[in-house]
């Protein structure tokens, strides 16, 4: 069964197939990285005018380089939430409208588990497992038992993981996204050369949370206090200091949640998962097995979104004509952590 997956709820128009949820016959993602970078962040407004402008180049590049005809796809599946609403709206409304002209099912898919479900696209991964979601909206740390049976353990309280790479190379005009960019900077800084505060939640509901408002505070304006005088205050040295920190504080969260569930096998999704500080630091670490996805598949793709809308059908489920974009963080399960909640996925 053929998917075609689109993706629109940030700055990514994407498109992609795959086959029977596993074989990418294509992934065609048009960044708008450029016309946001001027602004240091994401401009609501424009990303929508690029998505009207690049849906339909991108649907049409990424049938092409799957070598198929509107005619061979079996079903569409879309990012409906959460995300930016008019963003969502291009490839929400793009999809349910081709569905509908070919007579095939419409799959709504939350972006979410878009993300966990990436890895499961290069290799089989058996549930369950410690699910790492970071990105640039999102910090969430969960037990996955299947694909759409999420339990969330912790999420931030304050900035998600990408967020706070994002603020701290903004502040210092590192550039745009943040992540990548004090991802490559550390690599010739020392990660010692300042000692950031680390977030000390580690109680009943904050357990498995994580926070990131302080330790960017902490880098931003209060540099000298936590900066060893050994080390000079260059670019290298902030972001390997910060993303040292950034990173130890999702380890320390996964070593609980393996710890407290038993689950030993850690999947990881979202742009942050690219880092290669938190891979190589989780490598370190025998007592778990982290699968991480190709980098290209850690960032916004439709190949994550033709994934999970396989699954959705390969059990018999579509979603309505009627349904519409959400800006919003459906409601998963809340487990361990909190009381429970039912989980709403379209
Ligand atoms: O998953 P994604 O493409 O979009 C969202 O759903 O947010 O993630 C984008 C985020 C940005 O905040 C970006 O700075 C961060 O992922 N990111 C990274 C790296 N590559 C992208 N953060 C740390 N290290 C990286 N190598
Ligand atoms: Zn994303």
């Amino acid at each position: 069964m053929k998917v075609l997956g689109i993706e629109s709820s940030c700055d990514e128009t994407a498109a992609a197939v795959v086959e029977d949820g596993r074989a990418i016959l294509s992934n065609v993602v048009a960044t708008q990285i450029p016309f946001h970078k001027t602004f240091s962040g994401v401009v609501p407004e424009i990303a929508s005018r690029k998505h009207a402008e690049w849906i339909l180049p991108v649907v049409t590049q990424a049938l092409r380089e799957a070598n198929l005809e509107l005619k061979d796809i079996d079903a569409v599946a879309a990012t409906n939430r959460p995300g930016l609403m008019g963003s969502l709206l291009v490839g929400l409304t793009f999809g349910k409208t081709l569905a509908w002209s070919l007579g095939r099912p419409f799959i709504a898919v939350n972006h979410m588990l878009g993300h966990l479900y990436a890895a499961h696209l290069h290799e089989d991964i058996a549930y369950p497992y410690i699910g790492l979601l970071v990105s640039g909206g999102h910090s969430m740390i969960c037990k996955v038992s299947d694909f759409d049976d999420i339990e969330v353990l912790g999420t931030t309280i304050d900035d998600a993981a990408g967020e706070a790479f994002d603020k701290v190379a903004k502040f210092y005009g590192f550039g745009y996204p943040g992540g990548v960019i004090i991802d490559r900077l550390a690599k010739q800084g020392n990660p010692h050369a300042a000692h950031f505060p680390v977030p000390s939640l580690h109680k009943g509901d904050h357990r498995y949370d994580v926070s990131y408002s302080g330790l960017k505070t902490a880098v931003i304006n209060q540099l000298d206090q936590f900066w060893d005088p050994a080390f000079e205050k260059t670019p290298e040295n902030i972001a390997a200091a910060f993303q040292e920190t950034a990173v130890r504080i999702l380890v320390s969260r996964l070593l609980r949640a393996a710890a407290d569930t038993g689950l030993t096998t850690v999947v990881a999704g979202g742009g942050v998962a690219a880092n290669s500080r938190l891979r190589a630091l989780l490598a370190d670490h025998s007592e778990l097995h982290c699968i991480f996805p190709p980098l290209k598949l850690c960032t916004d793709n439709g190949a994550m979104i033709a994934g999970v809308g396989y699954r959705f059908l390969a059990r018999g489920d579509k979603s309505g004509w009627d349904t519409t974009a959400s800006a919003r963080v459906p409601a998963f399960k809340r487990g361990l952590a909190r009381g429970r909640e039912s989980p709403r996925l379209n």
